[in-house]
């Protein structure tokens, strides 16, 4: 089985050769495809792959290619990880709307709105390229911001499920905390990529959600960054995500006296960069447990399993609406435990949704339409219309001012500004 992955010269290449050497069982690789336009780190990370893989007594060939026809050819699953304009453009997602007084983070708010106007054009151009040379490959899309970019290769005819580690992570932790197994675990997690919450989480068929917020509430509230109190009110775990709505002026606070995630990531990138470069290093780094994609490999080597063989079991994916939140739009994307086959994901019904969550979910759904709108077609108007609609925005001078600062800053990656 041959996976490229669009954007493999990143330094969290090595977290996914990771999942497939200790998972090669689930997923018998033969070939990676490392593709990428930076030639000389890609070169690196390879390099880098390949001796863990052989570390690890892993059969697969490691490829490296800037020339993305070569890399897709032939490909029975393609990962999307890229990121157009590097932790440059993401410092400036991140440091570009504190001065409006609006959260600086690089999927939420205004942040996130420039990230998905750099990104839909590029990724729907590769995806144009795999339907050609690879016409039978899933595209497993785990660039954000997902839920919209997913729902561009959607909306344009692609075999693309989306994927977020958010929810892997909870079920990760809560085994921890209750001492089993993870596939014990299963979450009824429900919302939009990075606006979820975990209403319930089974245990053998058992929802331990109360006894797992009475026995470790403290922790998993420590671990989003929201009041316990919160927690218990709602008797459900908000990613940490809502953090920015739910605590949106105290972040902003924070932000303005903190070095953005994109410098602290760029300097953890020079250092991951110099171990790939020694040719004695062969097993995944330390410092990559500080990155936020943590359990992303196992996410996509069990999505990737499930489609190629068909194995029926349930994941929590980026998937289309189609009636399952009635609230929302068919056509909307959103983020639930979902049953893959090899006809791709078909979400679980899902028990009524709360004023509470619906409301926002409904409010984020509809700005996600809007921005995917000014990303396809570009303008000033669109992007003002979608920053008008969220609402961690909202107001319409801050909407005005935004659009002008976001368009000038981005205007190297916008195709029509
Ligand atoms: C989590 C999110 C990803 C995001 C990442 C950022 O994993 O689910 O969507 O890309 O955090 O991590 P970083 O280490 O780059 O801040
Ligand atoms: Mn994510």
């Amino acid at each position: 089985m041959k996976l490229a992955v669009i954007g493999g010269g990143s330094t969290y290449t090595p977290e996914l050769v990771d999942g497939f050497a200790r998972l090669r069982d689930e997923l018998p690789l033969t070939e990676i495809a490392l593709v990428d336009p930076a030639a000389e780190r890609t070169a690196l990370v390879a390099g880098m792959a390949r001796r863990m893989l052989a570390r690890a007594g892993h059969p697969a060939a490691v490829t490296a290619t800037a020339d993305l026809r070569e890399g897709v050819a032939g490909a029975d699953a393609v990962l999307f990880q890229l990121r157009v304009g590097g932790q440059a453009a993401r410092e400036v997602d991140e440091t570009l709307p504190l001065r409006c007084g609006c959260v600086g983070q690089e999927t939420t708010g205004a942040g996130g709105l420039a990230k998905a106007l750099r990104t839909v054009p590029v990724v729907l151009e590769i995806a144009d390229t795999v339907r050609r040379h690879a016409p039978d490959a899933w595209i497993v899309d785990f660039t954000n911001p997902v839920g919209i970019v997913t729902r561009a290769l959607l909306d344009a005819g692609h075999r693309a499920i989306g994927l977020c580690n958010v929810a892997i992570g909870f079920q990760r932790r809560f085994a921890a905390h209750l001492g089993v197994e993870p596939a014990r675990v299963s979450l009824g997690h429900v919302g939009l990529n990075h606006l979820t919450w975990e209403r319930t989480v089974h245990l053998d068929g058992v929802d331990v959600l109360p006894r797992l917020l009475a026995d470790h509430g403290k922790e998993i509230a420590a671990d989003i960054g929201l009041p316990l109190e919160l927690v218990e009110r709602l008797g459900a775990v908000p990613s940490y995500y809502l953090r920015y709505f739910y605590a949106h002026d105290l972040v902003v606070a924070e932000q303005r006296v903190s070095p953005s995630r994109a410098a602290e990531v760029a300097a953890m990138e020079a250092e991951l960069l110099g171990i790939y470069a020694d040719p004695a290093a062969d097993t995944k780094p330390e410092l990559l447990a500080r990155r936020g994609g943590a359990f992303y490999s196992e996410a996509a080597v069990a999505l990737i399993a499930s489609l190629a063989g068909d194995r029926g079991d349930v994941q929590v994916v980026n998937a289309r609406n189609d009636g399952t939140l009635p609230f929302l739009p068919d056509e909307a994307v959103i983020e639930v435990p979902a049953r893959i086959t090899a006809a791709g994901a078909a979400p679980l019904p899902v028990e009524p949704v709360e004023p509470l969550y619906a409301g926002l979910i409904a409010h984020v759904s509809a700005y996600e339409e809007l921005a995917l709108r000014a990303a396809l077609h570009g303008g000033p108007g669109r992007v003002r219309d979608a920053l008008l609609a969220h609402p961690l925005v909202g107001q319409e001078h801050l909407a005005a001012e935004l659009t002008g600062l976001l368009v000038e800053a981005n205007r190297p990656h916008l195709p029509w500004a």
